[in-house]
């Protein structure tokens, strides 16, 4: 595959093998080889339209690592406040030799019209509300290095999953490599395809909590609200967050994620958040091995 944009557009064998690479990586980082020359000659760009903290660092982090050449752009700043479109700003920086083009969009359907214009690789970092692929394969690596195989694992998704392409992209992923999805949200934040994802939904949080093996509580995207679709936080909170008397109810092997950032005190506890059953830290680490294991695959680690 040339390119990735979707979660759902990987095979079994497609996830594996980037699960099984990103094992091998981390392996080599932990025998403290922190740079491989596999990609040196190549041209990682970073497109960032949009607000991030953890994609666009550990994308540049992976990519130096594999000692690729980085450019990072972000629109703030560029000739994008000037109306440059998205084509125009993409057929610039393939004149510059991108081999492979990072991109997280407001516009859902962002990374896809830019592969049409560009010769290199799309790496969809996000693209509105509609998919987040590298976040998906790095929470499933980091439900696999703690759980093992994911084959009829039970793993909830809480809340805001209107707003939430991590969700759409996990449930698509998660599916795929054999676990069982349940979504739990207020019916105002679910969206109106739910129904034909393949997954379960449930409104009683409280119910599922025993049942999960992982429970990952997603960020109540403010920025993206509706007044009409959040009545308040402190309502929220009451029936979706995952407090201390929640966290009480899940097996005693169970984890808990989050792929940040997160609102503490909303849809997840501190305390909970710290706790060693959190992922929360790990996801990041994990999420450079894993854009590794993204690059790696899509560029061949062949010189230009
Ligand atoms: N999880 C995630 O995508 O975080 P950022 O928005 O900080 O990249």
């Amino acid at each position: 595959k040339r390119h990735l944009i979707s979660a759902g557009d990987l095979a079994k064998d497609d996830a594996l093998l980037i699960l099984d690479t990103a094992e091998e990586l981390a392996s080599v980082s932990e025998r403290s080889i922190k740079k491989l020359p596999t990609l040196r000659g190549r041209t990682v760009v970073n497109l960032f339209f949009e607000d991030s903290t953890r994609t666009r660092i550990s994308f540049e982090a992976a990519a130096k690592r594999l000692s690729a050449d980085v450019i990072n752009f972000s629109a703030k700043g560029s000739s994008v406040s000037k109306g440059e479109s998205l084509k125009d700003t993409a057929l610039t920086l393939e004149a510059m030799g991108a081999d492979a083009v990072v991109i997280r969009h407001s516009a859902s359907g962002a990374p896809h019209r830019l592969a049409n214009w560009v010769h290199g690789s799309v790496v969809n970092a996000g693209d509105g509300t509609h998919e987040h692929p590298t976040q998906a394969l790095l929470d499933a690596f980091s439900m696999r290095r703690r759980l093992g195989n994911l084959e009829g694992r039970k793993v909830t998704i809480v809340g805001d999953v209107l707003h939430s392409r991590v969700a759409r992209s996990n449930v698509l992923l998660l599916d795929t490599l054999g676990a069982e999805v349940t979504l739990v949200a207020p019916p105002t934040l679910l969206p109106v395809s739910v129904g034909s994802w393949p997954c379960e939904v449930s409104y009683d949080l409280d119910a599922v909590l025993p049942k999960s093996d992982v429970v990952m509580m997603l960020r109540v995207q403010k920025e993206r609200m509706n007044a009409a679709y959040f009545p308040s936080e402190r309502e929220y909170s009451r029936r979706y967050g995952l407090d201390r008397d929640r966290f009480a109810k899940m097996p005693d092997d169970a984890i808990v994620m989050h792929p940040g950032p997160m609102n503490r005190g909303m849809e997840i506890a501190a305390e909970v958040a710290d706790s060693a059953r959190s992922t929360i830290v790990e996801q990041v680490a994990n999420g450079v091995t894993i854009r590794m294991a993204v690059l790696y695959l899509l560029l061949g680690g062949e010189t230009a």
